[in-house]
């Protein structure tokens, strides 16, 4: 039921702070509804073991959040920071701990905040462990793109790996999802299984596309938040 993911995810997160974020670090956060838990746990702490902790956000919605928590320091910048664990949500994660992000549209600084940490920490319920990328987030893989390039990216995703890269539409405005970064989102819905390793450089490789949502041998570790209440 969503009451367990719900629970689950608090779980992963409690799990993931409680392991991994230690006083006079630098932490980087990622995005949505997952990581909530994590940061509620990190102010916390914060709170009760007086922790000295700067924070590096990976989007509007969580440098929101921690601002109004004001438990935490946050730096929306890199440049002065070497960052001792990253701590993501993901929406699958198969058994080579690859993922798919970026469902919340945030995949681009989440990806930078991840290669930038020490340790990269993945949280999430149980509905998101996966033994084959697919099989579990059916919407495909995000691929944030610049805008005027989404027709011709689009088509040679198609041509070159099948299936099709959707342009994603806002809910409550007529148009595209726009990202924090300004720029556009493809969903690529891709129809079997690839060499992800292979494939991640391949579009990467496409003029105008910004970045992949699939992220290949970043992820150290992935705390499942199980249905029976275990980690
Ligand atoms: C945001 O861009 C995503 O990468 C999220 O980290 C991912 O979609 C997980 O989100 P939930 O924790 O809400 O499932």
């Amino acid at each position: 039921t969503d009451d367990m993911a719900e629970e689950a995810k608090k779980l992963a997160g409690y799990a993931a702070v409680d392991n991994h974020v230690q006083n006079n670090q630098v932490v980087g956060v990622g995005s949505g509804s997952t990581i909530v838990y994590a940061v509620d746990r990190l102010a916390e702490r914060v709170r009760q073991e007086k922790l000295n902790i700067v924070c590096v956000p990976t989007s509007f919605q969580v440098s929101v959040r921690m601002c109004l928590l004001s438990a935490v320091l946050c730096s929306s910048s890199l440049t002065p920071y070497q960052l001792d664990v990253a701590i993501d949500g993901a929406d699958e994660v198969d058994a080579a701990l690859t993922l798919i992000k970026g469902g919340g549209g945030c995949l681009t600084q989440e990806k930078i905040v991840a290669s930038c940490a020490k340790h990269f920490i993945v949280i999430a319920d149980f509905r998101k462990d996966s033994s084959a990328l697919g099989q579990q987030w059916k919407k495909g893989v995000p691929i944030e793109v610049i805008p005027m390039a989404y027709v011709p990216v689009s088509r040679t995703i198609a041509k070159r790996f099948g299936g099709e890269a959707v342009l994603r539409m806002a809910v409550s405005k007529a148009g595209p999802v726009v990202t924090d970064n300004s720029n556009f989102i493809l969903d690529w819905k891709f129809e079997h299984i690839h060499n992800w390793k292979e494939v991640n450089i391949a579009i990467k490789m496409i003029p105008g596309v910004v970045e992949t949502g699939l992220f290949v041998g970043m992820a150290e570790r992935v705390y499942f938040g199980m249905e029976d209440g275990n980690v």
